[in-house]
């Protein structure tokens, strides 16, 4: 059975999602493709990558709600964070005459060209996760989640916590160009802004914990353990890469170097609930049916918004000793 994406918004139930832009927000039941009994549709999936137990949850979101059940065929493709591959992909699903296209973009430019390409032929794209630069008439809609504000709200708790002490801050950065790096950058700046944190270093982990611990060898190497008061990580898997390395160093994470990150994926939780992660502000990856939901309402002819946040919450250690079990990812 095929959802609109207001069914989808009823179903995913904890999720709290905000439309952005004129109202109107899809409705009508199954739209297109085998309307209960008929051929499924085709929809090509362009994923990141599997950079992250994010990532993991949000592909799994997205196979179970582009289902055969649910009347879709899902051609998936993940491009191993390489946006040339990734525009590859998408290449190969214009050509393969799908009905619908989903992108997670791995990078926010570059995109212009293939979008225009897909439009050309006819084919919705709606973007899901991360978002692009490319002008907004040449996709139909977006459903993700505002990363400034995760970032802002990352800021607010180090603001808080450090305030007027001097703080010395290393930063592990998402994928360089992608939405989720520059705008969580972008927030938390605003949010320090007037406090005595320095960032002493900020360099890319590629959203992976390999990456994440690699680059937080290096830091340590240069400043010490008692050189750095607090980490900012991009995600929870850079994170948790951190605190190995902070462990191999003689460090305490938590209470020697300071974390926050955002995600807040089950490993993260685990990291807040054991005391190694001070604070995380969620990112949900649940956003399957939500995207679903717009390609059967695009494919219907239906308005749908150009922009769907969901909304984020924030944990403490007691918050997130208190949910951790009863969390789907
Ligand atoms: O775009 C969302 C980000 O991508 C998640 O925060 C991160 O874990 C993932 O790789």
């Amino acid at each position: 059975m095929r959802r609109s994406v207001l069914g989808s918004i009823a179903l995913i139930g904890a999720v709290a999602l905000t439309a952005v832009g004129c109202a109107s927000g899809g409705g009508g039941a199954g739209a297109g493709g085998d309307g209960g009994g008929g051929e499924l549709v085709t929809v090509g999936f362009a994923q990141t990558g599997s950079e992250s137990g994010w990532r993991s949850a949000n592909t799994e979101s997205m196979q179970e709600a582009f289902s055969e059940e649910n009347g879709f065929e899902l051609i998936f493709n993940a491009a191993d964070n390489d946006p040339a591959a990734q525009i590859s992909a998408v290449r190969d699903f214009i050509s393969r005459g799908v009905e619908a296209i989903v992108i997670a973009p791995i990078v926010e430019d570059g995109w212009d060209d293939v979008l225009q390409e897909a439009s050309d032929a006819g084919i919705p794209v709606i973007l899901e996760d991360r978002t692009v630069s490319a002008p907004e008439d040449l996709y139909a809609s977006w459903v993700g989640l505002d990363f400034k504000k995760e970032g802002v709200m990352a800021g607010e708790w180090a603001a808080e916590e450090f305030g007027d002490t001097p703080t010395k801050m290393v930063v592990l950065e998402g994928t360089t160009g992608s939405a989720p790096a520059n705008d969580r950058a972008e927030g938390f700046a605003e949010a320090i802004e007037g406090t005595a944190i320095e960032t002493i270093d900020s360099q890319t982990g590629d959203f992976t914990r390999d990456g994440g611990k690699t680059v937080m060898e290096g830091f340590l190497q240069k400043y010490g353990v008692d050189g750095i008061d607090l980490l900012y990580a991009h995600n929870d898997d850079m994170a948790l890469g951190a605190i190995e390395a902070i462990e191999a160093a003689g460090g305490v994470p938590g209470e020697d170097i300071k974390i926050v990150s955002i995600d807040a994926v089950k490993d993260g939780m685990q990291a807040l609930v054991d005391g190694k992660i001070n604070f995380i502000v969620e990112c949900n990856p649940l956003l399957g049916e939500l995207a679903a939901g717009l390609v059967t309402d695009v494919l219907a002819g239906e308005t749908v918004e150009k922009t769907y946040y969901v909304e984020d919450q924030t944990f403490t250690q007691e918050q997130a000793a208190a949910v951790i079990d009863s969390r789907p990812y």
